[in-house]
């Protein structure tokens, strides 16, 4: 399949060593903005499931609820790529992941995003052969972190560090038009870019990745209860909210009770 538009420039973009920036956004006025803001991809991820409805991971996220805010986003979306992640359980076999693909490009996607490598050629080649543009995820795979134990770095030891060269070459040659490498050991990250002619976007894998990931509410301050080691916020969203609740509830208790009738 030859990629279209948008895949082949974020590709242009690694060829030229132009750094590729991605952000996650899940509602209307965030994708707006970052969309506005200049950013290359927007990911409606699951990470929806922590840091806007408030589960404790991602695995109890749904396809209804991924298309409900694929929806709202791409309301907003002009110019960057929209991509929208699978949620747990909707890609188990090559005909799953085609029909919730379908769906998530239903809801205004360009592009969806799956976790697996080789384990998942048969799903990433289904739905790329039906014309569906598949970003690919390696590494740790936050769907997992139950039988995973926690949130680990991946490649440290030789072994992991050769899984994830032939997971990252299984995802190219399935027809991947990037993939995410999320908390994969710096070095290991730096070879798979060097290796793969399709671009990676690292988050926490260092800085030699073809672009960076980074959920905006981790970026912008906006979950204070639990930020990742390797983020470093720009701001402090989440303050400037309780600045503001605080002034309304002052103002409105000081103001003048009306006279009673
Ligand atoms: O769900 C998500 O937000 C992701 C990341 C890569 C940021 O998959």
């Amino acid at each position: 399949m030859v990629a279209s538009a948008p895949m082949q420039e974020l590709r242009e973009k690694k060829r030229r060593g132009e750094r590729i920036t991605a952000l996650t956004a899940y509602d209307y006025p965030t994708a707006r903005l970052l969309d506005e803001s200049g950013v290359d991809v927007i990911l409606v991820g699951d990470s929806l499931g922590m840091v806007v409805l408030g589960y404790e991971d991602t695995t109890q996220v749904t396809l209804a609820e991924m298309v409900h805010h694929t929806r709202a986003v791409s309301r907003a979306v002009t110019r960057a790529l929209l991509v929208a992640d699978l949620p747990i359980h909707t890609y188990d076999t090559p005909g799953d992941s085609l029909r919730s693909a379908r769906e998530l490009i239903g809801a205004g996607a360009q592009a969806v995003k799956l976790e697996g490598g080789v384990s998942h050629v048969p799903q990433i080649e289904a739905i790329v052969d039906a014309g569906i543009p598949v970003m690919a995820h390696i590494g740790m795979l936050p769907q997992s972190v139950r039988e995973e134990g926690g949130y680990k770095v991946k490649g440290r030891t030789p072994s992991e560090a050769e899984a994830l060269i032939n997971d990252a070459r299984a995802v190219e040659a399935a027809g991947a038009f990037a993939v995410v490498l999320e908390i994969v050991s710096a070095n290991v990250a730096r070879e798979i870019s060097d290796a793969l002619s399709i671009p990676t976007i690292g988050i926490g894998s260092g800085d030699g990745c073809d672009g960076e990931i980074l959920v905006t509410h981790d970026l912008i301050g906006l979950f204070p209860w639990f930020t990742p080691k390797f983020v470093k916020p720009e701001a402090n969203v989440a303050a400037e909210m309780r600045a503001a609740f605080q002034a309304f509830i002052n103002r409105t208790r000081q103001a003048q009770p009306r006279p009673q009738v």
